[in-house]
């Protein structure tokens, strides 16, 4: 899939990234309102990555009623993030997206910009609880629900998550940081501080994913600087079951869905596995793991 928010979301982006070998689309975080976002500049290019402070704009919940029912005429399976100010804003931004089509809902736990009552949402596990819950009450849908690396022990988040009635975790949002222009002599987003992604991140964003893969049952999916087949594979083995592809658009194109796909086939052929629920999480084994079992490697 691609991580929400890093492209446009047009209808026409999404079919395009579905086409380029993608199996499911996201949709940009949707709140109950227009936003705007934040100034300019929201995006700079840093060592390895991206840092970003969009602000989560987007055309607000009714809007993207419409949009759902267009990508679902292309026949491209839909996941919608969104988010709420609130928990009953949260549960109200579920309610209407599910009635729209969408086929999976992704909850924005990371989100900073929530009312006072959710505290620091992405890192208060009760609170984390009563959202996915409040959520939960309005949609059978399969509810992801996607958790910021910026928390003490990410463990005690996700099994919030997975008691409030999540069905995977999504593993993880940008870590935050900071790029400084040293002629202005002033940080370079006009947020000052914002998130980053891309291959920067990939340990940050493994590690996570390894230890919420520990923490649930539910499945986990992956994210954070996923570029190569390669990529992928050490998020499956570190217990991912799917994966979201982001920043690397940005560097590679779109082809490298197909890229990502074909790299992990290579590695599955050459290693004598037929599906990818025989990897997930094959890395926590590595006690057991014996020479005779060693990688015959990589191609791609
Ligand atoms: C420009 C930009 C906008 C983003 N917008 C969202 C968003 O709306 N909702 C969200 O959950 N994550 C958002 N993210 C985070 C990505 O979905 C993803 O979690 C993160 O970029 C790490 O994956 P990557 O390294 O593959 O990009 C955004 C990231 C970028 C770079």
């Amino acid at each position: 899939m691609n991580a929400a928010g890093v492209l446009g979301m047009t209808p026409d982006i999404l079919k395009r990234v579905y086409d380029s070998g993608a199996g499911a689309v996201i949709s940009k975080s949707i709140g109950p309102e227009p936003r705007r976002g934040h100034p300019n500049p929201t995006l700079v290019r840093v060592e390895c990555g991206a840092l970003n402070a969009m602000g989560l704009p987007n055309p607000g919940v009714e809007y993207f009623v419409e949009e759902i029912q267009e990508i679902k005429k292309m026949g491209v399976p839909i996941i919608a993030s969104f988010f709420g100010g609130s928990t009953q804003e949260f549960a109200d931004v579920a309610y209407k997206l599910s009635r729209a089509g969408a086929d999976a809902l992704e909850l924005n736990a990371s989100c900073p910009n929530v009312a006072e009552e959710l505290g620091m949402l992405a890192a208060d596990a009760a609170n984390v609880e009563k959202v996915t819950a409040a959520v939960r009450d309005e949609t059978k849908l399969p509810l992801f629900v996607k958790l910021s690396p910026n928390v003490t022990n990410i463990k005690s988040i996700a099994v919030a998550a997975e008691w409030g009635g999540a069905d995977a975790i999504t593993a993880v949002n940008t870590s935050k940081g900071i790029a400084i222009d040293i002629n202005l002599r002033r940080p370079i987003l006009a947020n000052v501080t914002g998130g980053l992604s891309g291959p920067a991140v990939k340990p940050v964003s493994l590690r996570c994913v390894w230890e919420v893969a520990q923490a649930v049952k539910i499945p986990v999916i992956g994210c954070g600087g996923i570029t190569t087949g390669r990529d992928a594979i050490e998020y499956i083995l570190a217990g991912a079951s799917a994966l979201e592809v982001g920043t690397a658009v940005m560097t590679h194109g779109l082809d490298v869905y197909k890229e990502i796909a074909d790299g992990i086939t290579c590695y599955m052929e050459n290693n004598g596995f037929t599906s990818i629920s025989e990897m997930v999480g094959l890395a926590h084994d590595y006690e057991n793991i014996g020479v005779d079992n060693a990688c015959l490697g990589m191609t791609k």
